[in-house]
């Protein structure tokens, strides 16, 4: 599917950040999955903020730097070229050059990971490269509707219960159901500062949605929206 003409009309106008979609949320809530999947039926790149701060973290742990003292992980960050490869296809991280990518999704970097986010000197180095992606693209991650993004021409924000974000990611952690849902409320005490919506985000709870319900809820919607008519909105889904 090829994107909406708006889309490619308004591509690279920086008044509102005009086609930019946001997809912000806790952890597990699918983001990242619908988001991918949204910008791949568009035809636009999939960005994902979230990488930087895991690359962020995964520096700080493989320096033995205090990920507590943000002058030290300002300083770690400034040393090293850290760069994200958006594409419609996947996010690929570098540091100094080396794709990371693979080593960014562990127990030990989401341990650290809200830590490291919580500075507010590392936020500000993240927003900085991402306003510098040029547009159009999906992104997905905590504030990008209402911090980095906040004139973006759609935001979405997703949720799912404790209980069902800890069984979609028992699967991609070598871990038990209990512990995997003690270190997903973790990160969301750690992210709570972070994870306040935008006030003009459509939310979306996909409790009891297939992923690819998420995906035609949220295509409908921005459709709906770029035609200038009301969204139709699966009964309970969005709100
Ligand atoms: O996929 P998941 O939600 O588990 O994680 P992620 O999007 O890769 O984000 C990893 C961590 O980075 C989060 O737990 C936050 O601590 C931080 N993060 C953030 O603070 N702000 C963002 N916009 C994105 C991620």
């Amino acid at each position: 599917m090829s994107a909406p003409s708006r889309l490619d009309a308004e591509a690279g106008s920086d008044a509102r950040e005009p086609s930019v979609i946001t997809f912000d949320g806790p952890a597990a809530s699918g983001k990242s999955s619908v988001a991918q999947r949204v910008a791949r039926a568009l035809g636009i790149p999939f960005v994902s903020s979230g990488l930087l701060y895991r690359a962020a973290t995964h520096l700080v742990a493989h320096s033995g730097t205090d990920a507590f003292d943000q002058a030290a992980v300002l300083a770690l960050l400034g040393a090293h070229m850290v760069e994200l490869r958006p594409d419609v296809a996947g996010n690929d991280v570098l540091v100094d050059g080396r794709s990371v990518t693979s080593e960014l999704h562990t127990d030990r970097v989401d341990a650290v990971v809200s830590t490291v986010a919580g500075h507010p000197a590392v936020r500000a180095w993240v927003s900085q490269q991402l306003r510098r992606v040029p547009p159009p693209f999906a992104i997905d991650g905590r504030d990008m509707g209402s911090v980095v993004f906040p004139g973006a021409r759609h935001k979405f924000y997703l949720t799912a219960s404790p209980e069902e974000r800890a069984r979609r990611r028992v699967g991609e952690r070598a871990a038990d159901l209990a512990a995997v849902a003690a270190a997903i409320a973790r990160r969301d005490q750690g992210d709570a500062r972070q994870l306040a919506p935008a006030a003009d985000a459509l939310h979306v709870d996909t409790d009891e949605l297939e992923l690819d319900q998420v995906v035609a809820c949220v295509l409908d919607a921005i459709r709906a929206s770029d035609s200038g008519s009301t969204a139709s909105e699966p009964q309970g889904a969005a709100s």
